[in-house]
């Protein structure tokens, strides 16, 4: 299917099982510009940062969605009224400015739905939206709107722009397939319930994305499968995660790889409480984290969550390997936590490689309940067809070998608090320690070496060819099936 575009096979990065076939927009941004591009400065745009771009979106929308390219130049826009894109065929956005909101409504700042073969991405890697969310939260209202909401967007990528300080939600993406998204910062207060990215989706990679939050950093929720995330950091955050699984979940084949984890909530929690359905073939490899308050946290009895009256939400085949670094306070909250329903226990569950150790005191737990499989605290069922409820806590007082791990340069002991302006980051070219980043930055490897915009914009979208011949090399990810 997407044969033009895998000319040059040796050059695609490997990737591994979890995907089922390639993802990524299915022509590139420089083809969609020659059919057509739509400047949003011909629509009305201007870059005073004063004038409402959102009717000029929407007008250069309608006439490049059949297939084409929308471009902002490089320069400062607001954005007073939200934007709806819908029914894209072949379309891209190359935001190489920066998007300030001026609006206050609900909803989302971009929603772009029923739409294939799409990009959104800057030239420059330095686009930016910038939500001003403190203007909300230093009023303790978390009313305002997220900024990027893609829902059923088909063979697509999200790439090279940040998402600063969102009112609500960062970045959702809802029942999308066939999708990669990488080299993006977001960064947003210190407060639950502003998650960074949440996917509920199929055949999505996401790669090389930093999140600064207080609450989800990228997030699988229900239905998913086929999810590749990797390269993650989850730079005092929520941490990654999984839920609130509630009836019916439906979520299996996701792979976590290289997720640095600093001063979050978890390095990662499957969250339920009650419930039905299933989450199955799940790998959690490769993991650090620092100053977190829960490293390896299932909760089956989440007492965030109002129970539900089922069995509880079956875990099956879950993988737990190579994890390293220190957890805060390991006899308060022990690094390992798998508590599964008693009335449906989970099972084939697999824990190994794993050293981590304290950073106050000199013990730390393990937890299990009725949790089966190998590895810790988890329990040998005997091949039983119905294993029975247990509970079991271990304590260990010596470190285990092999837990030090790296830091990442950037963890730093201050939070971005609520009510203050959180500055546009750069995006870095590593998100996890001794890692490159998959792909290179658009922007080229200079574009995060310093904290303020670009002294040369590009004034011309990705036709130019010296932008325009890189794209299939460097941004196409494409895999056979
Ligand atoms: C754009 O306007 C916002 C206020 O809406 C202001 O905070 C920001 O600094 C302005 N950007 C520039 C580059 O002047
Ligand atoms: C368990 O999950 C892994 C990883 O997704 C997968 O390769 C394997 O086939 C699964 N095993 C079973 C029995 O389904
Ligand atoms: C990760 O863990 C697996 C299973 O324990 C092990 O086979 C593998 O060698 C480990 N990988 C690394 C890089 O340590
Ligand atoms: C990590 O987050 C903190 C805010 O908590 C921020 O000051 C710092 O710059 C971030 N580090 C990187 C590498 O972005």
């Amino acid at each position: 299917m997407y044969y033009s575009l895998l000319s040059l096979p040796l050059l695609l990065p490997l990737v591994t099982g979890q995907l089922s076939s390639g993802v990524g927009p299915l022509t590139s941004a420089s083809a969609k510009a020659q059919t057509k591009t739509c400047n949003v400065q011909s629509y009305g745009g201007v870059a005073d940062n004063a004038t409402d771009v959102g009717p000029a979106i929407q007008s250069a929308w309608e006439d490049c969605a059949a297939g084409g390219l929308i471009y902002f130049p490089a320069g400062d826009y607001a954005l007073d009224s939200w934007v709806t894109l819908t029914g894209g065929t072949g379309v891209a956005i190359q935001l190489d400015g920066t998007i300030y909101r001026t609006g206050s409504d609900g909803g989302n700042m971009f929603m772009i739905e029923h739409t294939s073969d799409f990009e959104l991405f800057s030239s420059t890697s330095r686009g930016a939206v910038q939500g001003f969310g403190y203007e909300f939260h230093a009023q303790g209202s978390l009313d305002g709107p997220r900024i990027l909401r893609l829902y059923e967007v088909s063979d697509f990528a999200v790439h090279d722009v940040v998402l600063v300080d969102a009112p609500a939600f960062h970045f959702s993406l809802d029942t999308c397939s066939n999708g990669e998204v990488y080299n993006m910062v977001i960064r947003g207060g210190d407060s639950g319930g502003l998650d960074g990215i949440d996917v509920w989706s199929e055949n999505v990679w996401i790669h090389d994305v930093e999140v600064t939050n207080k609450d989800e950093c990228v997030t699988v929720k229900s239905p998913a499968k086929n999810l590749l995330i990797e390269n993650i950091y989850c730079n005092w955050s929520g941490g990654c995660a999984m839920g609130s699984l509630g009836s019916d979940t439906d979520i299996s084949n996701i792979l976590y790889r290289n997720v640095y984890t600093w001063r979050s909530n978890q390095m990662y929690m499957i969250k339920s409480n009650g419930g039905s359905g299933s989450v199955s073939n799940v790998v959690l490899d490769t993991f650090i984290g620092h100053g977190n308050a829960y490293s390896l946290d299932i909760d089956s009895y989440w007492s965030s969550m109002d129970a539900g009256s089922s069995a509880g939400v079956q875990l099956t085949n879950i993988t737990v390997q190579n994890w390293t670094g220190t957890e805060e306070d390991g006899s308060q909250r022990g690094p390992i936590k798998v508590v599964c329903p008693d009335t449906a226990p989970c099972t084939d569950m697999h824990i190994s490689n794993f050293a981590m150790w304290t950073e106050s005191g000199d013990a730390q737990t393990y937890t299990c309940q009725s949790a089966y499989g190998d590895g810790y605290c988890l329990q040998d069922d005997g091949d039983s067809d119905s294993p029975e409820s247990y509970s079991t806590t271990s304590t260990a007082t010596t470190a285990p070998s092999g837990y030090p791990a790296p830091r990442m340069a950037g963890d730093t002991q201050d939070s971005l608090g609520t009510d203050a302006l959180i500055p546009i980051p750069t995006i870095p070219s590593s998100f996890f320690p001794g890692v490159a980043a998959i792909s290179p930055l658009a922007g080229g490897a200079g574009a995060s070496s310093s904290g303020i915009a670009s002294s040369t914009p590009v004034s011309t979208p990705v036709s130019t060819p010296a932008v325009g011949t890189a794209y299939p090399v460097l941004h196409r990810h494409r895999r056979e099936h």
